[in-house]
C-alpha cells in the first residue's frame, strides 16, 4: 500500500494528531486503498471511522467492514476471511475499495471542504484504473463526490439506495445506503438488501463485453 503524505485539512490533520498523542500505536494517517491497482469493480466508502484509523485498512476495524467484506467474499471480489486487523487473510480480486475522504474525520462527518480537497485523490484514482468497468458508491457523500469528479452535477444523477446510471465511460455506478453501524441496526439497510445490490454489480459485469469475451475463450 502506498502511503499518501496529507495534511491540507488543518481540521483532520488535528483530529488525527490528537488521536495518535493517545494511540501512539494507531495507523493514525491517510488511509489509501486497498485492493488490485486496476480492478473491474471499485468500492467507494465515506471516510475511515476511528477502528479504519487503527488498523490502516480501508473498513477493517468498523462495524461496517463486516458486512462488506463478507460480501465481497460471497460475490467472488475477495477470498479468506475477514478480521478486524490488517494482516487478516483477506485478498480481493478484481476489486478495490477506497474511501471519497483518506482520513477520520470528527464524528464520521466531514466537512465541505474536505470532501472537495480529497476528491482530486479521488480522481485522480479513476483515471488510474482503465480496466474499471463499475463503482459501488456507499452513501450519499461517496456517491456526490464519484459524480463531481466526472465533472457531473449531483442534481442530474440523484442519490437513492440501488440506483443505477451508466456514467459518460459506459462504467456502471451503483449506489447503496452506507453498509454503517446506524443504517444495519435500524434496518434502513438489511443484508437482503445490500446483497440485491451485489447481484446488479455481478450481473452488469458477468455480461460485459470484456468478461464474456474471456467466458468464450475459455468454454
Ligand atoms: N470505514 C471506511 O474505511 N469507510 C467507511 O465509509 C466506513 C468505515
Amino acid at each position: 500500500m502506498t502511503q499518501i503524505n496529507c495534511t491540507k485539512c488543518p481540521r483532520l490533520a488535528a483530529y488525527i494528531a490528537s488521536i495518535k498523542a493517545i494511540h501512539p500505536d494507531y495507523f493514525c494517517a491517510p488511509v489509501p486503498p486497498f485492493g488490485d491497482q486496476d480492478p473491474e469493480l471499485l468500492v467507494v466508502g465515506l471516510a475511515p471511522g476511528r477502528g479504519t484509523n487503527r488498523t490502516g485498512r480501508p473498513f477493517t476495524g468498523d462495524v461496517a467492514g463486516e458486512l462488506l467484506y463478507p460480501m465481497l467474499v460471497k460475490y467472488g471480489w475477495a477470498t479468506g476471511h475477514f478480521e478486524a486487523k490488517k494482516d487478516d487473510t483477506i485478498v480481493l480480486h478484481q476489486c478495490r475499495i477506497t474511501n471519497a475522504v483518506k482520513c477520520v474525520p470528527p464524528e464520521n462527518k466531514p466537512i465541505g471542504s474536505e470532501i472537495t480537497a480529497c476528491r482530486a485523490l479521488l480522481k485522480a484514482e479513476l483515471a488510474q484504473m482503465p480496466s474499471l468497468k463499475a463503482i459501488l458508491c456507499l452513501g450519499t457523500i461517496a456517491h456526490h463526490s464519484v459524480i463531481r469528479s466526472y465533472g457531473l452535477k449531483p442534481k442530474d444523477y440523484p442519490f437513492k439506495h440501488h440506483v443505477q446510471y451508466i456514467l459518460p465511460d459506459g462504467r456502471l455506478l451503483v449506489s447503496s445506503y452506507h453498509c454503517s453501524k446506524y443504517n444495519t441496526s435500524t434496518r434502513r439497510l438489511t443484508p437482503q438488501m445490500f446483497e440485491d445490490v451485489f447481484k446488479t454489480l455481478a450481473a452488469f459485469l458477468k455480461q460485459h463485453p470484456c468478461n464474456q469475451q474471456k467466458e468464450n475463450l475459455t468454454s
